[in-house]
C-alpha cells in the first residue's frame, strides 16, 4: 500500500515519450496508483496497448498523439488538454533522442546538432512554456520533471550533442525553478544512469557496454526501471512541496565514482 503522502491519486500527469522504455514505465506505476496520465508519443499503436494493458487500473489514461518537434499541433493539443480537463499538475518531459551512430566532434555538422537539441531541449522549452503558463492561470501549484542524464555531470568519449543537451537540460531545470516559483511551480530533472531501454540497447549489451557497466558504475549494475519508482513518486506527488531546482542522480554512484 502506498504511502498517504506520496499519493498521485486522482493527479492529471502529462508524460511524453509514453510508447517505449522510461516514459512507458512511469505511465504504467503512475496509472497504477491512480493517476489520470495523459500518455504522449508518436507511435499510437504502442500508446493503445498502453492503454489496454492499463484497462483494469485505478488509474485512466488518455492518449495524445504528438510529435513534440510539431510547435504548431503541440500548443494546439495542449491548449485543447487543458481546457478540456482543466489543466494538469504534473508534466513529465521525458521524451529524448540520441543518435544511434556515435560520431567524433570533427565528423559532426550542423543537423547533427540540430536534431539533438530540437528533441532534447528546444522541445522541452516549449511544453514547459505552454504547460507552465497554463498552471499558472489556473493556479495550478503544479510540479515539472525533466529528464535529464549522468552525462550531465560526467564526459564520456563520442556522441558529444546528447551529453550537451542534457547538461542544458539541468541547467534549463534550475533557470525555469527560479522564474516559476512565484507561481509555486516546481520544476525538478531527474539524471537516470544505465537503464535498458531502446535508446541503449545494442551498447549495454555488446563487450564494450557490459565493460563499461562494471568498471565505472559502483554499484557494478545497469538500474531496474522500479528503481525510478520512488523519485517519480516523490517528485510527481504533494511529498515534494519544498523542492524546486535539483537535478537528482538515480545512477548507481556513477557520477560520485573516483577517478583514479
Ligand atoms: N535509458 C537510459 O539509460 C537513459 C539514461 C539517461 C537518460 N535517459 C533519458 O530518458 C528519456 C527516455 O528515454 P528511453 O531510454 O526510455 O528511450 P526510448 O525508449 O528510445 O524512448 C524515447 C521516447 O521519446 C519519444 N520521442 C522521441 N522523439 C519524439 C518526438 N519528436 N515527438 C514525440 N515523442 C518523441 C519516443 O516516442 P515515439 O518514437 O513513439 O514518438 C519514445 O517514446 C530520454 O530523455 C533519455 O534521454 C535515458
Amino acid at each position: 500500500m502506498q504511502n498517504k503522502i506520496f499519493s498521485v491519486k486522482d493527479k492529471k500527469i502529462l508524460i511524453t515519450g509514453a510508447s517505449t522504455g522510461l516514459g512507458r514505465h512511469f505511465s504504467k506505476i503512475l496509472v497504477e496508483a491512480g493517476a489520470h496520465v495523459i500518455a504522449c508519443a508518436r507511435r499510437v499503436n504502442l500508446l493503445q496497448d498502453l492503454k489496454n494493458e492499463a484497462q483494469d487500473k485505478i488509474g485512466k489514461i488518455t492518449i495524445l498523439p504528438l510529435d513534440i518537434l510539431d510547435y504548431n499541433s503541440v500548443d494546439i493539443k495542449l491548449t485543447d488538454l487543458f481546457q478540456g480537463i482543466n489543466g494538469i499538475d504534473v508534466l513529465i518531459n521525458n521524451a529524448g533522442y540520441s543518435p544511434k551512430v556515435k560520431k567524433p566532434i570533427f565528423e559532426t555538422n550542423l543537423d547533427d546538432w540540430d536534431e539533438v537539441f530540437n528533441t532534447n531541449l528546444k522541445a522541452l522549452w516549449n511544453l514547459t512554456k505552454i504547460t507552465a503558463k497554463d498552471m499558472s492561470t489556473r493556479k495550478i501549484q503544479g510540479s515539472i520533471i525533466n529528464i535529464s542524464s549522468t552525462v550531465a555531470n560526467r564526459t564520456r568519449i563520442g556522441n558529444p550533442m546528447y551529453g550537451i543537451s542534457k547538461t542544458a537540460v539541468a541547467s534549463l531545470t534550475q533557470k525555469l525553478a527560479l522564474e516559476f516559483a512565484q507561481y509555486k511551480i516546481r520544476v525538478n530533472a531527474i539524471a537516470p544512469g544505465f537503464f535498458e531501454t531502446d535508446m541503449n540497447r545494442n551498447y549495454i549489451l555488446s563487450p564494450q557496454g557490459q565493460e563499461t557497466i562494471k568498471r565505472t558504475i559502483p554499484l557494478e549494475r545497469i538500474g531496474e526501471y522500479s528503481e525510478l519508482n520512488g523519485i517519480i513518486f516523490l517528485l510527481s506527488s504533494n511529498a515534494s512541496t519544498y523542492i524546486t531546482g535539483e537535478c537528482i542522480f538515480i545512477d548507481g554512484g556513477y557520477v560520485v565514482n573516483s577517478v583514479t
